[in-house]
């Protein structure tokens, strides 16, 4: 979803001519999903969006994960997780499962190329840093706080100011990253009742069509491998578009909190869903205003998924021993609860600046090699720990 939306310069009616100044024609390319039955876009290029000079296989792709181990709540000290690069390649990939994977980036210089994820949609929450997303589509500028949605087949590349610290967590989709449906009527406009609305989504701001002749590589990750495709024309070199497929930013201060007399499950806190998971965003509130409410949350058993919770900011309600962009994951299988005295203490509080995005996902996830290095063995215990030396 995201609605009609057009940028640059198109022709009165799809599918006609429609000319440049020297009277060639431009070119048209459909991008869509779903196979012509899902949103799409069209977009008018100076050159034809085809026309590769080289191919090269880049790397392929096999996720080494832990071996298994006894199954158990784990926090994961991200942190400590230094990483340098680009976009891409500054990438530590965390978790992952058959529907999703979750990294954490810090890209500390600019993209050389552009890339296309082609199996899915991304989104990169942008935790510290400032920039610009660049893609086919137009500029668009970044800050904390931001959702960078990106759908799959877009042309990206993210160019940071690598003056200021950059953080990202970084969400792949095997499928389609949408806000959810109960919130959208059946024209697709958001409903009254959603925490948020289209003028919360920000759209690309501006096109600068390039029109160079060189050699503009792209990388597709598609089927495992990362391949590059090197361009004849430069690949930014859309004069017009318009459509309903494009990339966003959402920043995560415009996501209206829905609160209530008693604790408000975390179904209140969904921001996207997406196939075999939802992204949730947990955000600076007033808390529960019944007299005899109990703000903190109950213990719960999730049954059904696993919890990934990445802290921004505040200090969160139930959790002590927690860092700034540390994720904690409670399997499925195991109930989790507040930490000791959290429960009692959150009583008479009325407000929260916590600030956390969650992935709640249906599969189970699988931890990688590099994730290991990051983990904090004592995690599983503190509930214990704390209640010991309290
Ligand atoms: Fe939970």
């Amino acid at each position: 979803m995201t609605y009609y939306y057009r940028l640059g310069t198109i022709p009165k009616k799809r599918h006609t001519q429609f000319r440049q100044p020297d009277g060639s024609l431009y070119h048209e390319e459909l991008m869509g999903i779903h196979g012509f039955t899902g949103i799409q876009s069209l977009l008018y290029h100076l050159h034809p969006p085809t026309q590769i000079d080289a191919v090269r296989l880049v790397q392929t792709i096999a996720l080494e994960f832990e071996q298994p181990s006894a199954l158990r709540p784990r926090h994961l000290r991200t942190a400590q997780g230094v990483s340098a690069g680009d976009a891409i390649s500054s990438r530590i990939l965390l978790l992952a499962n058959a529907d999703v994977c979750i990294s954490v980036a810090q890209p500390t210089e600019p993209m050389s190329y552009w890339y296309r994820f082609a199996h899915g949609d991304e989104v990169m929450f942008v935790h510290d840093g400032s920039g610009v997303l660049e893609s086919q589509y137009g500029l668009l500028h970044y800050r904390p706080g931001d959702y960078l949605v990106i759908p799959t087949g877009v042309f990206w590349r993210l160019l940071p100011n690598v003056d200021v610290l950059q953080r990202l967590l970084v969400i792949e989709a095997q499928g389609h990253i949408a806000p959810p449906a109960r919130y959208l009527n059946r024209e697709g406009q958001f409903l009254e009742h959603s925490p948020y609305g289209e003028r919360d989504l920000r759209p690309p701001e501006a096109l600068v069509p390039r029109d160079e002749v060189g050699e503009f590589e792209v990388r597709v990750k598609a089927r495992d491998r990362i391949t590059a495709y090197t361009y004849h024309h430069h690949p930014m070199d859309v004069v017009g578009w318009d459509g309903h497929l494009y990339p966003y930013a959402f920043n995560i201060a415009d996501f209206e909190p829905i609160t209530g007399r008693v604790h408000q499950p975390p179904p209140v806190h969904q921001t996207f869903e997406a196939p075999g998971f939802v992204i949730c965003s947990f955000v600076p509130r007033l808390l529960d205003y019944h007299p005899l409410a109990i703000p903190a949350p109950y213990n719960h058993s999730n049954v059904d998924s696993d919890e990934v919770l990445y802290y921004v900011e505040g200090n969160f309600l139930s959790r002590n021993g927690i860092e700034r962009s540390s994720i904690t994951v409670h399997p499925s299988g195991l109930p989790h609860g507040p930490h000791p005295g959290k429960y009692a203490a959150s009583i008479g509080q009325e407000r929260t600046d916590e600030l956390a995005v969650m992935v709640d996902t249906f599969r189970p996830l699988q931890f990688t090699r590099q994730a290991i290095a990051l983990d904090d063995l004592q995690y599983a215990y503190s509930w214990t720990i704390d209640q010991r030396s309290s």
